[in-house]
């Protein structure tokens, strides 16, 4: 088995290597994205095992086909990238649905206490000999509310985090939990109820941009909003206008709309053209973190040890169990219920 590996990191190498030897797979690591630009380096290959901004759009699974190409192995849970109608009945798509929820839900706790307790501000000063408290003062998270939109299985992490620090927690999400203990709400209660606010659901045409001007206006004054999962849920110039009206208090974000041309890529010493995101990094109460929330070793180990199962399976047994389903067209219920391949 030859898989063509892109956007490979130095940290990705070491144990996707201990898990593909094992299997006798054999990748060819691309420190480029794929997109229609580098496709033809996947020539001659079974896989292509690609990460969250790798393009698989239509012209590109096309040429993937073309080229020979049966399964594309997603190393992460989401799959917002992949268009999965154009890839049904050419090639198969599997993903890695859980690695380690704790890694993205701790990280968005991290977040939220860097923000709220001016961590990243002491740390500075401290630095620099500066022992002054003037501007530091934060709030506690004690008795707040926070909002969690998706209870999948990061939401839920974060809500037992959360209770342990005492909050309130009120939750929304498309498919409630039954028995879970979680008071649900519409997602306009939400917006008004919440202090914070944490965003764990998938991104979809339904969820794309849930967090817009229009939103904005009903948030409680001074709300934190973390996100942690997509860029797009989150309108970014609405959200910049939300914290110079200061209607937002604070804003962590791991993720961000147009992260593909930025995050994972050093441009200490160049020009940020995109003016949005060098605007919302210029401001004292936003956190950006370079979609590094899932990178822990337990995470890493994880992925590695999945999508090589998930790559060996579909080409040994002809079957997976992480196949995202797109037969049905009820991916976020039917991949939990198949072993059989999609098609
Ligand atoms: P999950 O599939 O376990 O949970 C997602 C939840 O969202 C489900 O309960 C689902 O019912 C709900 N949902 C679906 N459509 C919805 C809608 N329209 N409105 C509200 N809720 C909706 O997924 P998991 O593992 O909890 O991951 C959540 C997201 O976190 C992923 O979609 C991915 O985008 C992101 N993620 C980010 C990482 C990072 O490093 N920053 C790493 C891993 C995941």
């Amino acid at each position: 088995m030859k898989i063509a590996f892109f956007d490979a990191k130095p940290y990705d190498l070491p144990a996707f290597e201990k898990y593909g030897a094992e299997q006798g797979m054999e990748f060819a690591f691309y420190d480029t994205k794929l997109n229609i630009n580098t496709v033809a380096l996947a020539a001659g290959c079974d896989a292509v095992c690609v990460f969250v901004n790798d393009v698989l759009d239509a012209p590109v699974i096309d040429r993937l086909y073309e080229q020979g190409v049966k399964l594309i192995a997603l190393r992460c849970a989401g799959y917002n990238n992949v268009d999965l109608g154009h890839a049904f009945g050419r090639l198969h798509v599997v993903h890695v649905p859980a690695y380690s929820p704790y890694a993205v839900a701790e990280h968005a706790m991290a977040l939220l206490l860097t923000s709220i307790r001016r961590i990243h501000k002491a740390y500075n000063r401290t630095k620099d000999f500066n022992f002054s408290l003037s501007g530091l003062t934060g709030f506690d998270l004690h008795g707040k509310t926070v909002g969690v939109v998706g209870t999948g299985r990061i939401g839920r992490v974060f809500i037992d985090i959360c209770r342990g620090f005492g909050m309130n927690v009120i939750a929304y999400d498309k498919f409630p939990a039954e028995n879970s203990g979680i008071e649900y709400v519409s997602l306009g209660e939400l917006f008004e109820r919440s202090d914070i606010i944490s965003l764990h659901c998938p991104l979809t045409e339904e969820t794309h941009h849930l967090i817009d001007q229009e939103a904005i206006e009903r948030l409680k004054k001074g709300v934190v909003i973390i996100n942690t999962s997509r860029g797009a849920l989150i309108d970014a110039e609405a959200l910049l206008e939300g914290i110079k009206s200061r209607k937002v208090g604070a804003a962590c974000l791991d993720v961000y709309e147009e992260e593909s041309d930025v995050f994972f890529r050093d441009f200490s010493g160049h020009i940020m053209s995109d003016d949005v995101l060098a605007r919302l990094i210029s401001m004292p109460n936003v956190i950006v973190t370079s979609h590094q929330a899932f990178l822990t070793e337990e995470a890493l180990d994880n992925i590695a040890e999945t999508t090589v199962k998930n790559i060996a399976s579909y080409f040994n047994d002809g079957v997976c169990d992480n196949e995202l389903c797109y037969r049905c067209g009820r991916i976020e219920t039917c991949k939990k219920e198949r072993r059989e391949r999609c098609f």
